[in-house]
């Protein structure tokens, strides 16, 4: 089985970004509310990252108990700031902070996270420049290790809106990285392994500790493990790993999805100006 590390994929991107941030000035935006471990340690990551790319990136910390009208104004207040080229809201935001109207609050072309309704139409419509970083590092994971979706048949497990579902139209675009026939499948699917044993290639980004087994999926399939999960002080995927032995490539867990996940943000940032100076904003 190949394994499919995250980190040589990441560092092409990355190498890219830093050229371009070496003639321009880009600014980060990153607007995280609350108190979740989690958040915080992929924020740190994130700055770290820009920082070494020659990205500016600041993170702008609200206390847990802030309300929806005040991140609000903070998304408003960066969004009209010409100093920022791009912001990005961290989620999962405290229960009570309306999510879709914080989100919905980023200007479209700020938006580095793409999940703004207006970007999303975006990528329905196979317009997109950028989409949300998830799906695009896994994109760009496949192709720096030559895995071609077209034709093929792949199932994504979850349909949220940060990874399954945009991952499920990407896939099945009319593009040189689609042209997959996909299978959405989520908690309401009926007889779930008669689909993921048909899978040829196999995301999982449902959020369950090893909770995909050896018998849900088919020898040689490709196996992408979105989930990340701490347990027992050990960092796990969706996906347990008896399941891998029978796959002919997968992503490791941890050091799979995730360093993609920081580098495709940073290439949205980067794709963000060059679109901004085209359309003379920057
Ligand atoms: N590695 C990274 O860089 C990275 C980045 C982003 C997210 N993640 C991880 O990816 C996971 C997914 O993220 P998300 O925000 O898209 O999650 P989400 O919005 O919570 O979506 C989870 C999806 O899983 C489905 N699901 C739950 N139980 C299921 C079951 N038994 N069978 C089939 N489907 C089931 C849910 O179905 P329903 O819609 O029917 O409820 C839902 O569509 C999370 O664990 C997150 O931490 C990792």
């Amino acid at each position: 089985m190949k394994l499919l590390q995250g980190k040589p994929a990441a560092d092409k991107l990355l190498a890219e970004v830093a050229a371009y941030a070496r003639h321009h000035t880009l600014r980060l935006g990153i607007v995280r509310v609350g108190e979740h471990e989690p958040s915080r340690i992929y924020v740190r990551r994130k700055l770290e990252a820009a920082q070494r790319v020659g990205i500016a990136a600041q993170e702008i910390h609200l206390p847990q108990t802030t309300k929806t009208e005040e991140v609000l104004s903070v998304v408003k207040a960066l969004g009209m700031d010409p100093a920022y080229t791009a912001l990005i809201v961290q989620l999962p935001l405290p229960a009570g902070v309306d999510e879709a109207a914080v989100l919905d609050a980023i200007p479209p072309e700020k938006d580095a996270d793409g999940l703004h309704p207006y970007n999303l139409g975006l990528l329905a419509q196979g317009r997109a420049e950028w989409v949300a970083a998830t799906p695009w590092g896994i994109v760009e994971l496949l192709r720096y290790y030559g895995i071609s979706v077209a034709g093929k048949h792949v199932v994504v497990l979850g349909r949220g809106r940060l990874v399954g579902t945009p991952l499920s139209i990407l896939l099945s675009r009319h593009a040189p990285y689609g042209q997959a026939t996909v299978t959405l499948c989520h908690s309401q699917t009926p007889n779930l392994y008669d689909f993921t044993r048909q899978a040829e290639v196999l995301v999982s980004a449902v959020g369950k500790p090893h909770w995909l087994p050896a018998e849900a999926v088919s020898e040689g399939v490709v196996l992408v493990d979105v989930g990340i999960h701490r347990v027992d002080g050990r960092l796990v995927g969706d996906i347990h790993p008896a399941a891998l032995e029978k796959a002919s490539a997968a992503t490791p867990v941890p050091g799979g999805v995730g360093p993609l996940t920081v580098a495709a943000l940073l290439w949205n940032v980067m794709v963000i100006h060059r679109h901004r100076l085209r359309v003379g904003v920057s």
